[in-house]
C-alpha cells in the first residue's frame, strides 16, 4: 500500500504528529511537507493522510499567513505552501484518506474538517472521522501522549484502508 502523510507545520508539532502517524501506518508510509509532496510523489497513493494546524478557527490560508509575525522565537517555518494551497492543486485520485489537525484543547473550530472535504472532493474516500491532536501553546509542545495516540491512529488507518 502506498501511503503518504502530508503536513503543514510552522513549529514542528503537526510534523511530529504526521511522522508518528506514518510510523503507525507502517514502513511503507512517508511523512512529507507540502513542498516535498509533489504531484508525481503523490500519484497513485492508496492512502493520503493530511494535517495542518488550526489557525483562526480554521485551515490556515496564505492571507492569514501573511499576518504571522516572523520575528518570534523560535521563528515560524513559512518555507512550504499552506495545505490549503496544496489541496487546491491535488490531482484527482482513487485512494482512501484521513484528515487531522493540531489545536488548543478548548478552542472551537477545525482544520481537519475542511481537509477531509477537499480530499473527498479529489476522489479520496475518508476511512475515519477527522481527528484533532492537542498542543499546549501556539508553538507547542504537544500534550503528553499525543505522539503515541498519533501512532495508534496511524495503525488504525492502515487497517481501515485495506
Ligand atoms: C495566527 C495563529 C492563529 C491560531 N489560531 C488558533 C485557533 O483558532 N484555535 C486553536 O486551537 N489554535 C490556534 N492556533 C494555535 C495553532 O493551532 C498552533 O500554533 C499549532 O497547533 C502548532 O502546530 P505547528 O507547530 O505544526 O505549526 C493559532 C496559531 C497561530 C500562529
Amino acid at each position: 500500500m502506498k501511503a503518504i502523510v502530508i503536513y503543514e507545520s510552522l513549529w514542528g508539532n503537526t510534523a511530529a504528529v504526521a511522522r508518528a502517524i506514518a510510523e503507525g501506518i507502517g514502513p511503507e508510509a512517508r511523512a512529507l511537507s507540502t513542498s516535498e509532496a509533489t504531484p508525481d510523489v503523490v500519484a497513485g497513493a492508496d492512502l493520503i493522510v493530511a494535517g495542518a494546524p488550526v489557525q483562526a478557527f480554521s485551515l490556515p490560508s496564505e492571507r492569514g499567513r501573511a499576518s504571522i509575525r516572523q520575528d518570534q522565537d523560535p521563528p515560524p517555518d513559512l518555507s512550504s505552501p499552506t495545505l490549503r494551497t496544496w489541496l487546491e492543486s491535488l490531482p484527482a485520485g482513487r485512494g482512501r484518506s484521513a484528515a487531522f489537525d493540531t489545536k488548543f484543547r478548548l478552542s472551537p473550530g477545525s482544520a481537519a474538517k475542511a481537509i477531509d472535504k477537499e480530499l473527498a472532493k479529489a476522489g479520496y474516500v475518508p476511512v475515519a472521522p477527522p481527528r484533532h491532536f492537542i498542543v499546549t501553546g501556539s508553538q507547542g509542545p504537544l500534550r503528553e501522549g499525543e505522539v503515541e495516540a498519533a501512532r495508534q491512529w496511524g495503525q488504525e488507518l492502515s487497517f481501515a484502508a485495506v
